[in-house]
């Protein structure tokens, strides 16, 4: 059965918060997980968004490439794209934090220092302001204990329709580890699988 063609919004890789012109504070997430769902996304047929933070990863063919560095970056370049599209997919591992300045020289080196963080927005908390009635929001939830509890709490204050927890045990590739899709009305399913096998299972899901 043909399937409607839709507009898709994916996010992918770390963001970089910056201390000072060369330093950074990241994550080490590769990138591979947005970019696999963006590139099954197009595969289908629909057609694809792709904000990007920094990653080792080709640009794939078709799909519209946004890069970014920072969280700030990401939110506006998902506000911004947003309205157009049916669903976004966050799979970024976006900094929960911030240096709560960017100092404008690279810092000397001192024996001891106290770097003060301060939150980034919620990607997700925003666009759920500016979300409309037909379109879908995915979210994922990497949790080391819980999963099930810390998920579904994620769910309710992004307002996803769907938020898919896993665990760091789904790092890397080729391993196959317990996934749950966490649905808006209660509904969960759980799976044993391997990253490359979940972008077809999370289309089968929202569609
Ligand atoms: O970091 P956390 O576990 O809260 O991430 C859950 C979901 O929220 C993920 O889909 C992530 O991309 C998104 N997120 C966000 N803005 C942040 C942090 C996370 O949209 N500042």
């Amino acid at each position: 059965m043909a399937r409607k063609k839709m507009k898709i919004l994916v996010s992918a890789g770390p963001t970089r918060e910056y201390i000072d012109p060369i330093r950074f504070i990241s994550n080490p997430s590769s990138g591979k997980m947005g970019y696999l769902i963006a590139e099954y996304a197009k595969k289908i047929g629909h057609d694809v968004i792709l904000v990007s933070g920094p990653t080792h990863l080709k640009p794939l063919e078709g799909v519209k490439l946004l890069k970014v560095e920072t969280a700030k970056q990401m939110q506006n370049e998902i506000l911004k794209n947003f309205p157009k599209v049916d669903i976004l997919i966050m799979a970024a591992a976006v900094s929960d934090w911030k240096p709560y300045r960017k100092f404008k020289t690279k810092i000397k080196r001192k024996k001891q220092w106290l770097l003060k963080l301060v939150p980034n927005p919620d990607i997700l908390k925003s666009v759920s302001k500016i979300k409309k009635e037909n379109q879908k929001i995915v979210g994922f939830a990497l949790e080391t204990d819980n999963i099930l509890k810390n998920a579904k709490k994620k769910l309710k204050e992004k307002k996803l329709d769907l938020i898919i927890g896993n665990t760091p045990n789904f790092f890397g590739e080729g391993k196959k580890s317990d996934v749950f899709f966490i649905f808006n009305d209660g509904k969960v399913l759980k799976f044993k699988i391997k990253k490359e096998e979940l972008p077809p299972k999370i289309f089968e899901a929202i569609f």
